[in-house]
């Protein structure tokens, strides 16, 4: 079976929300990516399709996941702390949960970045890491499952009706900034 790593943008700056949501199918394709590679080969030599597949999702979760992190944190979770209504004051103690998890899903990510990058090095994963790569993936996938529909579910829903036109476009306008490009892009 193929490794299919690519997807288009189907939103923009403008609608930062979407981005975020765009973000999460991202999120999970890059991480269905690490378990198929992980499944398959079982820490044994891999294939060059499975070599680029684990090297482009290794690098996805540590440059550009990172950032997802930042526009929740920085810019969308401060501005809904702020924010009057009662649906979003509803959701204040699952945000500091989410934060949390955030905490969990970056050092987590941190151990599978080391033993993915030690496969790619060494071209074979000795068995205990192999198995400890499987569990930790299957962990993140769990954590995700759960994290990214509270997200979607609840947070962006609330997010886009109690935000303003003016804080989306500054949520918007900062999350390209934290890519180095312009929010027209
Ligand atoms: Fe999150
Ligand atoms: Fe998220």
């Amino acid at each position: 079976m193929p490794i299919v790593i690519g997807a288009k943008r189907e939103s923009n700056f403008t609608d930062p929300i979407g981005m975020l949501w765009d973000c999460h199918r991202r999120i999970e394709r890059f991480l269905g990516v690490l378990v198929h590679v992980a499944e398959q080969a079982h820490g044994e030599a891999l294939s060059e399709e499975q070599r680029g597949a684990l090297d482009t999702a290794l690098h996805y979760f540590r440059d550009a996941a990172p950032k997802h992190t930042a526009d929740e944190e920085e810019s969308l979770f401060p501005r809904l702390r702020r924010n009057g209504s009662a649906d979003v004051r509803a959701l204040l103690a699952r945000m500091e949960s989410l934060e949390e998890e955030h905490v969990c899903a970056e050092r987590s990510h941190g151990e599978v970045d080391s033993l993915g990058q030690l496969w790619l090095r060494d071209g074979r994963l000795p068995p205990e890491q192999s198995l400890r790569l499987l569990t930790v993936l299957t962990q993140l996938r769990d954590l995700y499952r759960h994290h990214i529909a509270t997200e979607d579910n609840e947070v962006f829903p609330a997010a886009a009706a109690a935000l303003s036109d003016f804080e989306r476009l500054a949520i918007g306008s900062e999350m390209a900034s934290r890519r180095g490009i312009p929010a027209s892009a």
